[in-house]
């Protein structure tokens, strides 16, 4: 089936042409960040009037790079949420003008199954596998058993990871968004410099908890001013080293528990050089077949909505145009 997928939950409008949810004929993101970043963070009345801005021109630019016109689309897939609800509206109302101008049929997706199996894009990964899903909103651990089997190990008890990367960033006066700041500050530092805490690494459980982290980062810089200036490589990259060893070793008791030596990492935060570095250590020296989709699969894209979009398309299930965005939907 040769899928549109339309993807506006947040502060990218992207939309991608996917055959039977595998093959990307083309993806196309237009980021609002350079807008949003005046703010110090995302502004969610800005992101939905940037998103009607930008949602036909991203339409017709993925078309044509797919080589196809709108006649040879199938099916709609479109992020139903979680998401800014004004945000996600942009997307809905356009998938059910596209849905309903063409007679095709429509389908809603969970935001965080396109990145959970956004990794089918490049390569075939076997269930069942661990997936931990690491972004601006969720930082979760999964058993994932089949597209729409999934169980949640363990989630964050307060900040996501990238929320955690974002804040961390803006107290210490980087711009937005943070993440992609302090991993490109840490190629610079000793992670070692700073002894940050690792919040629940040895509580017994698959949940995460960023947000101690951030205070004592707040406490260090505010003892140390210094640490924001000369010292901002080591403080970055310790900070990184923190959340990148909680989440590795969180992952790997997942995967001691299970027996499931299978992981895929997804997600923005997935993007980050460290994680990537620590995953890809973790697996090779426990003999762990990991797949982390490349950075451009990570962050947020359309092409990803497309994979479960294809798969419910197919097993013949389809949204009705009551279809409304969901602010907040657990997988
Ligand atoms: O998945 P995503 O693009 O959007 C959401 O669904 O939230 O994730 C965005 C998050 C932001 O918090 C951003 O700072 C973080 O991913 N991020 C990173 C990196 N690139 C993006 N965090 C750490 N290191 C990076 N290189
Ligand atoms: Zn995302």
């Amino acid at each position: 089936m040769l899928l549109l997928a339309l993807e506006s939950s947040c502060d990218e409008t992207a939309a991608a042409v996917v055959r039977d949810g595998r093959t990307v004929l083309s993806s196309i993101v237009a980021s609002q960040i350079s807008t949003h970043a005046e703010y110090g963070g995302v502004v969610p009345e800005i992101a939905s009037r940037q998103h009607l801005e930008a949602v036909s021109i991203v339409v017709e630019q993925a078309l044509q790079e797919a080589g196809v016109g709108i006649a040879d689309i199938e099916g709609v897939a479109v992020t139903q949420g979680p998401g800014l609800a004004g945000a996600l509206l942009v997307g809905i109302s356009a998938a059910k003008g596209l849905s309903f101008g063409r007679r095709i049929p429509l389908v809603g997706v969970n935001h965080i199954e396109g990145h959970l199996l956004a990794v089918f894009l490049e390569r075939p990964v076997e269930f069942p596998f661990i997936a931990l899903a690491v972004s601006g909103g969720h930082s979760h651990l999964y058993r994932v058993d089949g597209i729409g089997r999934y169980t949640t190990l363990g989630q964050t008890v307060d900040d996501a990871a990238g929320e955690a990367f974002d804040k961390v960033a803006k107290l210490i006066g980087l711009p937005y968004p943070g993440g992609v700041a302090i991993d490109r500050l840490s190629a610079g530092g000793d992670p070692q410099a700073i002894k940050f805490p690792r919040p629940l690494l040895h509580d017994g459980t698959f949940n995460f908890s960023f947000s101690g982290l951030k205070t004592a980062v707040l406490t260090h810089v505010s003892k140390h001013p210094e640490a924001k200036e000369a010292g901002i490589n080591d403080l970055a990259a310790s900070f990184q080293a923190a959340v990148c060893e909680v989440l590795t070793k969180k992952t790997a008791a997942a995967i001691a528990e299970t027996g499931i030596k299978r992981l895929v990492v997804a997600g923005g935060v997935a993007c980050n050089s460290g994680l990537r570095r620590s995953m890809a250590q973790y697996a090779e020296a426990n003999g762990v077949e990991l797949s982390i989709p490349s950075p451009k699969l990570c962050a947020d894209n359309a092409a990803m909505i497309a994979v479960p979009g294809d798969f419910y398309l197919g097993a013949g299930y389809q949204s009705g145009f009551d279809l409304d965005a969901l602010p907040v939907w657990p997988l």
